[in-house]
Parts: structure tokens; C-alpha cells; sequence
């Protein structure tokens, strides 16, 4: 036991090493902080305890020369070597092991700008690998390192590890069956990928800069335990959740270590703080974190297990964001259906017409009736100006097509065949009955027509509108009519005129 003196390593450690070279049955070596006295030197458990004949305790150092020369370990039987917290540069080109039992090197904190390489002659049994304390560049990310096939542990705490993670895809590539691996203190903020390591374990990224998982972690399949303590998160994603749950599912158990990070306990993080405790996945601290309480107004540091017992009144303010959304969104539904119903109320009729019209038009269609007319209207002299009121109205307004005398006849034909053909062409026949009507020499004639076409089926409506004419001064010709007709005594009205054209309307359907 050497550790903690103040060797100088000139001419002392040259014969120093010549002696160590002899110790071929020696057990534990130990020379550790050295040159300088280091402030809180850690001591070998076997100088602690009083029974120290476990050989996994037993721990060996080895000196290193600083001489330009191969290293080879003193003893073939030595399995634990540990030479840590040196204050000198590293000067020797190699550190070569042959058939080595070695299966525990602890090589950190050396102030050096170089490593040597270490090579492997014959077989290896190493198992625990840990370079700390020394930057990655120069061990890892310049191939220093053999392939170590049976490497179950690697610790590479403060190694500046996020430089490397950048630019070398492989850096693992050495020890391709680790189960354990640290990699706490090095600046992680973010991992590209850390190779293909199947039988991953144990992932330590303590004490870096993580604020949400890397996606490479959630793709080895055998993390059973991962340390997120220490970082920068503020809640833990569902993807994550979901993923650490399948894995103790498939595991049957998952330590998750989350102590001492920024979380916000807000209602945009309850699913994370209910998983917390629910979930059957075992957590540091017992699931006791400290996180900063952004609810309302109240902004404070508390602890997410007091907040889960009082659960209710942190986040009952939360819902109603969700219920004045439900609200909103009830609300425009019951607007619009308004809406669509004042609009369905105001154009009923419309609607009502072009059903009914369409309806029609399809069932005259099966009964091979085709009209080139939708009305013809027999009037007398003195009432042109009302005619053509109601031929606007008809046409303009309403859409139908209409059969005047005094427009549509065609010029040259009989007079006679002329109105016979038109009132078979048309579907309803409207009679203006006005003072003049019973001089008018044809209207008896179209009376005839309409009754003859009544009964043949052809004519569907027949319409009688008395203006300016009392019921008993309507021509008796229209008797023999009488019982077919729809009869209108036009108002003089303004309110009941419109009532009237309603309902003449009406019948045409
Ligand atoms: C990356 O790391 C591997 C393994 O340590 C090493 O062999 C290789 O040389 C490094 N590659 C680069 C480009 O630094
Ligand atoms: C991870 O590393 C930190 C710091 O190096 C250490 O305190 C902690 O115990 C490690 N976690 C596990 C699970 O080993
Ligand atoms: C933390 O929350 C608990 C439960 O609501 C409350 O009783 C306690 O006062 C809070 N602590 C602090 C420091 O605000
Ligand atoms: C959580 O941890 C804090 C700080 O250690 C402690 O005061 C509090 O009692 C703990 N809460 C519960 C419910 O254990």
C-alpha cells in the first residue's frame, strides 16, 4: 500500500518499477494519488475492514513507467488493477496484456493528454473497463482499446463523452456485449446512436443535459434500469412512458432513476404525474421529486407525492379548460343546426316546389304526358293589365310556363284550332273571369274545351278567378264546370292579395 505519499517518479520510479517487476507473488498493489496529496484520497476496502479475503476485493495498481516503453502487467495472476487520480503524463506507448486473469481495470483520472494503446496477447477475461476522468478522444475515439469480446461493464464518467457521441458512430464497437454502461457527466444533451449493444442492461445518463429521451435508448430491448437523474426534464413524454411500461412488462421489472430534475407539475403534465403513481415500475426517491408548481397563480416548489395526495384541488382548475372547449364547441354545433333550420323554415316552400315539381315531371313521365305549357289562361279585354300581372308572376317569379292568346298563338292557324291545341298542350287552364267575360264569344268554347279535357284525363287543374265580379254574375256556362273548379274571388285587399297568390300557387302542384 503506497497510495497517498508524495513520490517523485524520476530516478525513484525507474528503480521503482525494476522492483515492482519482481513482486511475482504479490496480491494487492496499490499507488494511488500520487504525486501530490490529493484532499480526500479514497483507501482500498481491504485496509478498512478487518477480513479482507474475498478475492473480488482484492484490488492491485499498477505503476505505470513514463519511460517510451511497452507495459506488461508484473504478475500473470493479478485480476484487479486499479491506478487512478495520477498527476503525470502518460509516456509509455503501450500497456500490453498476455493471457491476463485480469478481469477488473480501473485506469481514471490521469492528467495526461495521451493514452497508450492497450493490446491483448492471448486470452482476456476482462469484464469491468473504466476509463473516467480521462477524455474520450484519446482512449476510446482513437481505437486505444482492443476488442474486448467478454467487456460486461463500462464506466466513462466525465470523459467529455457528448464530442465524441458527435462525430463517432462506432465508439462502442469495442465491447459489443456490455450490459452496463455509464456514461453520467459528460454534457449529454442529445445521442445519435450508440451502436448496436443487445445485451444492454443497465443505462446511466446521469448528471447530463437531457430534456426528453433519446429515441436510440428506447430501442435496446434488454434496458432493464436507466438513470435519468440529474438532467434537464421537465416531464417525461407518453412515447417514453409507454415504452419504460412495456419494458418492465417484458422484463418483469424496470428501475427508473428521475431524482433532481427541473419537472413542472402543471396541468399539461398530469398524465406524467399520474403515471408516477400508478405505475408498478420501481423509482428512486420513491416517486418523491421535487417539481416546480405552475397551477393559477401558485408558483412554487413543492413535491409530486405531497401533490398527488392533494391531487384534486391542484388540478381541478384544469378541467374547465377542457369544459369551455366541450362548451364552445356545443355551442357553434346548436348555432349552425339554427341556422340550417331558419334556412329550411324561410325556403320551405321552395324546397316543398322543387320536390314536388321534380316529383311530377317524373310521374307524367311514366304516364307518357307531356305538356308544352304549364298554364293556359283564358281572359277577356278588360282585364290584360291583371293577366299580365299574373303571367309575371307565373313566369318570373314562380318559373312555370305560360299560354296567352294574345303572345303565344301562332299567327295564320284558325282561330278555333289555335286555342283547342293550346289547352291540350297545357297542364292547368286558369279562367279570368272579369264583366267582359260573358261577352267574350270564346269563352264558352274554352269552357267546353277544358270540361272535354278534364275528362279525358289530359287536364289537371282547372282554375276560376272572378275579379271585379260578383258570384252571381259569373257566366252560366261555367255551371256545367262547376264541381272541377278551384275557384279564387281575387281580393282587393293588399294583405289578402298575397294570401291569394299562395294559394293559386298551391293548386299548380
Ligand atoms: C470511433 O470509435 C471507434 C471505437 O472506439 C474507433 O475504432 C474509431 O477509430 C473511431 N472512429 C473515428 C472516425 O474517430
Ligand atoms: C449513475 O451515475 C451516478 C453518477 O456517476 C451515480 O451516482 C449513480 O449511482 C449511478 N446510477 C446507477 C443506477 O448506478
Ligand atoms: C405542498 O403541497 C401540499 C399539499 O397541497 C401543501 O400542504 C404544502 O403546503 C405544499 N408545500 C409548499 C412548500 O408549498
Ligand atoms: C416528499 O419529499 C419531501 C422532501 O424530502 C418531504 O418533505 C415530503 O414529506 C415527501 N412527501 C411524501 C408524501 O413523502
Amino acid at each position: 500500500m503506497m497510495s497517498a505519499n508524495s513520490f517523485g517518479l524520476d530516478n525513484w520510479a525507474i528503480n521503482f518499477f525494476i522492483f515492482v517487476r519482481k513482486l511475482t507473488n504479490i496480491k494487492i498493489f496499490d499507488f494511488s494519488y500520487v504525486p501530490l496529496m490529493f484532499k480526500n484520497p479514497i483507501f482500498l476496502d481491504v485496509i478498512t475492514r478487518a477480513n479482507h479475503t474475498r478475492v473480488e476485493e482484492v484490488q492491485r495498481k499498477l505503476t505505470q513507467k513514463i519511460l517510451p516503453i511497452t507495459v506488461t502487467l508484473p504478475s500473470k495472476t493479478v485480476q484487479f488493477l486499479r491506478i487512478t487520480h495520477v498527476m503525470a503524463t502518460m509516456s509509455f506507448r503501450e500497456f500490453k496484456l498476455t493471457n491476463s486473469s485480469l478481469r477488473h481495470l480501473e485506469l481514471c483520472y490521469f492528467d495526461t493528454k495521451f493514452f497508450p494503446i492497450i493490446t491483448v496477447e492471448g486470452f482476456n477475461s476482462l469484464e469491468h473497463l473504466d476509463l473516467s476522468g480521462i477524455s474520450s478522444d484519446i482512449t476510446i475515439g482513437m481505437g486505444r482499446i482492443p476488442h474486448l469480446i467478454h467487456l460486461k461493464t463500462l464506466i466513462l464518467k466525465e470523459t467529455n463523452l457528448y464530442n465524441l457521441l458527435q462525430t463517432n458512430t462506432t465508439a462502442f464497437k469495442f465491447c459489443p456485449n456490455i450490459m452496463i454502461l455509464d456514461i453520467s457527466h459528460n454534457y449529454i444533451w442529445n445521442i445519435k446512436t450508440l451502436g448496436q449493444l443487445d445485451n444492454l442492461r443497465l443505462l446511466n445518463l446521469s448528471h447530463n443535459l437531457l430534456d426528453n429521451v433519446p429515441m436510440v435508448v428506447t430501442k435496446f430491448e434488454n434496458i432493464a434500469e436507466l438513470d435519468l437523474s440529474h438532467n434537464q426534464f421537465t416531464t417525461i413524454g407518453k412515447k417514453t412512458l409507454d415504452w419504460i411500461d412495456t419494458q418492465r412488462k417484458k422484463l418483469g421489472t424496470f428501475k427508473l432513476y428521475l431524482n433532481d430534475n427541473p419537472f413542472i407539475c402543471s396541468c399539461s403534465t398530469t398524465a406524467f404525474l399520474r403515471w408516477i403513481f400508478t405505475t408498478k415500475v420501481k423509482l428512486d426517491n420513491n416517486g418523491n421529486y421535487s417539481c416546480w408548481v405552475a397551477i393559477d397563480s401558485r408558483n412554487h416548489i413543492n413535491y409530486t407525492r405531497n401533490i398527488a395526495e392533494d391531487f384534486h384541488n391542484y388540478f381541478v382548475n384544469c378541467d374547465p379548460i377542457v369544459w369551455i372547449k366541450l362548451g364552445i364547441s356545443l355551442l357553434v354545433s346548436v348555432l349552425s343546426s339554427l341556422i340550417c333550420i331558419t334556412l329550411l323554415y324561410n325556403f320551405r316552400w321552395r324546397i316543398i316546389f322543387f320536390f314536388f315539381r321534380n316529383l311530377r315531371r317524373f310521374a307524367e313521365k311514366g304516364l307518357d304526358l307531356t305538356f308544352d305549357y304549364d298554364v293556359y289562361v283564358s281572359y277577356s279585354d278588360d282585364c290584360v293589365g291583371f293577366v299580365k300581372e299574373v303571367q309575371q308572376k307565373i313566369e318570373n317569379e314562380w318559373g312555370f310556363k305560360i299560354c296567352i292568346e294574345d303572345r303565344d298563338f301562332i299567327v295564320g292557324e284558325s282561330i278555333a284550332t289555335e286555342r283547342a291545341t293550346s289547352i291540350n298542350k297545357c297542364r292547368h287552364i286558369v279562367f279570368v273571369v272579369s264583366p267582359s267575360t260573358a261577352e267574350n264569344e270564346w269563352s264558352r268554347f274554352e269552357i267546353e274545351r277544358a270540361k272535354y279535357e278534364k275528362f279525358s284525363q289530359n287536364l289537371q287543374k282547372i282554375v276560376v278567378i272572378t275579379k271585379d265580379i260578383a258570384l252571381d254574375n259569373i257566366p252560366v256556362e261555367f255551371s256545367i264546370i262547376w264541381k272541377d273548379v278551384l275557384l279564387i274571388q281575387w281580393p282587393v285587399e293588399k294583405d289578402e292579395v298575397q294570401m291569394a297568390w299562395q294559394k293559386l300557387r298551391l293548386w299548380f302542384f
